[in-house]
């Protein structure tokens, strides 16, 4: 396959970073990632915004525009055949001489496989273990997932899906997703301390009515249908927290139309 590394497109085998980038040795860089579906970018133009807004906020230098970045991208679909894939973006923080402060970061994308959580999942709803935690600078798509990363060795030995994050008694996201929670037929989402996810943003638009608010742990628990949204889980259904059942347990109506609604966005 091929990426864009080192301002062009090469074998993918031959990208490479320096170890010394504070992008790996500090947790310092930015990027963001989509699907292709049947060789189109979904929701590209959101992407290149929100990934154009996460170096703007971290003070790294992007050398690329919107339109030059989406250049890039259908490039690369059309030399890696890419029909449904993923795309990653990724700027690094670069190297610099005290080894902390930003340098020139590095911009590489590169194309990979997706794998959707399985039919069953879908099906049946998952299973959320609760941490309490939350995201630094939790609005710019950071590279930094290390204390998700550690805590995940946890939830799937407790065959868990995923964690919920919590912090004094309210709820912002889950490690790689938002999270839409269903009381009385009134849809809610949190809107502090999270990655305003293009997912997120598509489901606000197909249940405008959504209150976007402060959402306690308690509400939740005490929900009658929740899920969680991502680009790579699109919308999936919670169906228990920390062992304790969400509503009846099964994936309720409100969750089913809006996976259909959204299945039915990508055509
Ligand atoms: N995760 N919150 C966090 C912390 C995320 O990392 C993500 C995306 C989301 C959902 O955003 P979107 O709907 O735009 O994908 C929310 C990606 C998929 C990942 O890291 O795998």
């Amino acid at each position: 396959p091929f990426c864009f590394a080192k301002n062009q497109i090469i074998d993918a085998q031959s990208a490479k970073v320096h170890p010394m980038d504070i992008g790996l040795i500090r947790g310092y860089g930015i990027f963001d990632f989509f699907r292709t579906s049947n060789y189109t970018p979904l929701f590209l133009s959101d992407y290149l915004d929100r990934f154009i807004r996460s170096a703007s906020k971290t003070h790294l230098q992007l050398n690329y525009d919107k339109s030059a970045l989406s250049d890039i991208i259908h490039q690369l679909i059309e030399k890696n055949d890419l029909k449904n894939g993923g795309i990653r973006m990724l700027l690094t923080g670069g190297v610099s001489e005290n080894h902390f402060s930003p340098g020139a970061g590095d911009l590489f994308i590169f194309c990979e496989d997706l794998i959707f959580p399985s039919l069953e999942k879908y099906e049946n709803g998952v299973k959320l273990l609760s941490a309490e935690h939350v995201r630094a600078i939790a609005d710019i798509k950071t590279t930094n997932y290390a204390f998700p990363v550690w805590l995940s060795a946890d939830w799937k030995a407790k065959g868990a899906e995923d964690v919920i994050y919590h912090q004094n008694g309210i709820i912002s996201e889950s490690s790689r997703s938002n999270i839409f929670v269903i009381k009385d037929g009134a849809i809610n989402t949190p809107d502090e301390h999270i990655l305003h996810g293009i997912t997120r943003m598509r489901v606000l638009e197909l249940a405008p009515e959504t209150s976007i608010r402060q959402v306690s742990f308690e509400e939740l628990l005490k929900a009658d249908e929740a899920f969680i949204t991502s680009t790579t889980k699109k919308i999936l259904p919670i169906t228990s927290i920390d062992n304790q059942k969400i509503g009846s347990g099964l994936v309720g109506p409100i969750t089913k139309q809006l996976m259909t609604d959204f299945e039915a966005m990508e055509k």
